[in-house]
């Protein structure tokens, strides 16, 4: 569904990516793991075309996509989420979720019902009239994954939905996630809960250094000695 071929990708001499390739199939929930400053967000931030590779390509469903501008990218079926809740503080939980719908050409009545299940599913339904700065953090998140659904994507770009969660909330996403995972739905899930992760995904890739470290199942990824020894800085 999404293959990634030798993606490189620098800052200002800044090597934040080389030559990364891997793929994700349809249904699957990949993990993309790795130490801080390995790579993760800036792979992410390349799927979803707000950055332009330097080198490489990146195919979903067959079409080249990493010269397309992230709203053609979006609708054509990849959502995200981001590191730190990105949601729009001074509007309404409701108002937030109408923000994607300018994309959309459905009728107003039927976004406004796909609107309420999407609140009703991440459980937000109730807070729908308040300001999104009245919500937690871990509620903020929930808000922009819920968000990042109204377009009904086939693919979402999870930057670590986990961190900084209420365990409540983490648990509530989680069972978000299988559910729409059991409906087909594909995620690539950035993450340093590990719990998570092995919850959670069928296969792992590890970048380290802007490099592809490994990748495979993730019982065999998250043993593997040269991943353990990435994490402890060694
Ligand atoms: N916009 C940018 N300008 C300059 N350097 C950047 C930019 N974005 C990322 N980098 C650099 O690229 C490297 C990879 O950063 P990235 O944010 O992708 O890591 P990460 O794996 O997401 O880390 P973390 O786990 O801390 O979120 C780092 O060295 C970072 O400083
Ligand atoms: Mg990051």
């Amino acid at each position: 569904m999404i293959r990634i071929e030798n993606i490189s990708k620098s800052f200002a001499g800044v090597r934040a990516l080389t030559d990364v390739s891997f793929m994700v199939k349809e249904g699957e929930i990949c993990g993309l793991i790795g130490p801080n400053g390995a790579g993760k967000t800036t792979l992410i931030n390349v799927i979803n075309g707000i950055y332009t590779p330097d080198k490489g390509a990146i195919y979903f469903k067959d079409k080249k996509i990493n010269n397309l501008p992230v709203y053609d990218i979006a609708q054509m079926g990849i959502s995200r989420t981001f590191q730190i809740a990105r949601v729009l503080k001074r509007m309404t939980v409701f108002e937030n979720m109408l923000a994607p719908t300018i994309f959309l050409k459905e009728n107003k009545a039927v976004l406004i019902k796909r609107i309420m299940e999407l609140l009703e599913f991440v459980g937000l339904s109730h807070k729908k009239d308040q300001y999104a700065f009245e919500l937690s953090g871990g509620q903020q998140k929930l808000l922009e994954f819920a968000r990042a659904l109204v377009t009904a994507p086939e693919v979402i770009l999870m930057d670590e939905p986990f961190a900084g969660v209420h365990p409540d909330i983490r648990a509530h996403l989680i069972e978000n996630i299988k559910e729409l995972n059991k409906k087909g739905k594909t995620f690539i899930l950035v993450s340093h809960d590990m719990r998570s992760i092995s919850e959670l995904c069928s296969k792992v890739v590890v970048l380290n250094y802007g490099t592809k470290l490994t990748e495979g199942d993730t019982e065999t990824v998250l043993n593997d000695e040269r991943v353990i020894n990435a994490y402890l800085g060694e």
